[in-house]
């Protein structure tokens, strides 16, 4: 496989080719993208409820995410790697904030990483992106402002949050962000965006005119089975295909059927 760079990614936006990517958080998915040729890996925050069992991505820690990236990068070596800012890794201070972007890049492997915002995380996009940092922006519904949204929400439906998704996003295009998410966005708003950027945007819950599309991957093969919000499409039973594993290999236990002979170790 050759290896996805931003290069590789802008070519495939001027060329009105589709980009997919995956969130993910260990090795052996990982190296399910890679096979499959899945364009973007993204080790997201969302591990802190989708791996965690937290109720928000807030928790999750930059060592955590760190930890995670570093499995996943060898799972898929040639992917366009970015790793998901936590909470708190760079807000603080523009030095902690670029500090810590820099850590990521150093220790994982990654290539980008994402932020969440617009305006607020402008003056850092700069800095990253002026330092060599290729950055990946979010904006629409954004988990780590949970609180202030209340849960998730679609963001854009009334006239002043569309207006000020439009200006957000501008401002992290003209501050060097090359890509940027739009999480629960209408797909008009979402559409005449991707229209009238450079920038690549990348929709979940944004509809089909994003230049990609991004799903967590135990949504997508269906192991998160408790949650299924409108935008993510199941590609797989992945929770009944393991449960209904789990119940014969109980069933074979229980009955004294496994192992057999041919599964034990001879004198
Ligand atoms: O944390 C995450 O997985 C994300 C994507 C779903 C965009 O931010």
């Amino acid at each position: 496989m050759e290896q996805v760079t931003v290069r590789t990614l802008k070519r495939k936006k001027r060329e009105g080719k589709k980009i997919t990517m995956i969130s993910t958080y260990d090795f052996l998915s990982a190296k399910y993208c890679e096979e499959t040729g899945i364009d973007c890996l993204l080790v997201g925050d969302s591990l802190g409820m989708v791996f965690q069992g937290n109720d928000t991505t807030l928790p999750v820690t930059l060592d955590e995410i760190i930890y995670h990236t570093k499995a996943v990068r060898k799972g898929a070596p040639t992917r366009f790697l970015i790793v998901d800012m936590p909470f708190m890794s760079y807000q603080p201070s523009l030095e902690e904030g670029i500090r810590n972007c820099g850590r990521v890049l150093k220790e994982t492997g990654a290539q980008a990483v994402k932020l969440e915002g617009g305006e607020v995380v402008a003056d850092l996009v700069h800095k990253l992106v002026g330092y060599g940092i290729p950055v990946v922006g979010h904006v629409g519904y954004l988990p780590q402002s949970h609180h202030r949204f209340g849960g998730p929400k679609v963001v854009g439906k009334e006239e002043e949050e569309a207006e000020k998704l439009k200006r957000d996003f501008k401002v992290l295009e003209d501050a060097g962000a090359f890509m940027i998410v739009l999480e629960s966005v209408p797909w008009r708003i979402a559409k005449e965006i991707t229209e009238s950027s450079s920038a690549i945007t990348i929709g979940i819950g944004a509809g089909k005119f994003c230049d990609g599309q991004v799903l967590v991957f135990h949504d997508l093969v269906g192991l998160v089975d408790y949650a299924k919000p409108k935008f993510v499409r199941r590609y797989a039973e992945g929770a009944k295909i393991f449960k209904d594993a789990l119940k014969m290999f109980k069933l074979d236990v229980e009955r004294g059927d496994f192992p057999t002979e041919g599964e034990s170790y001879g004198t």
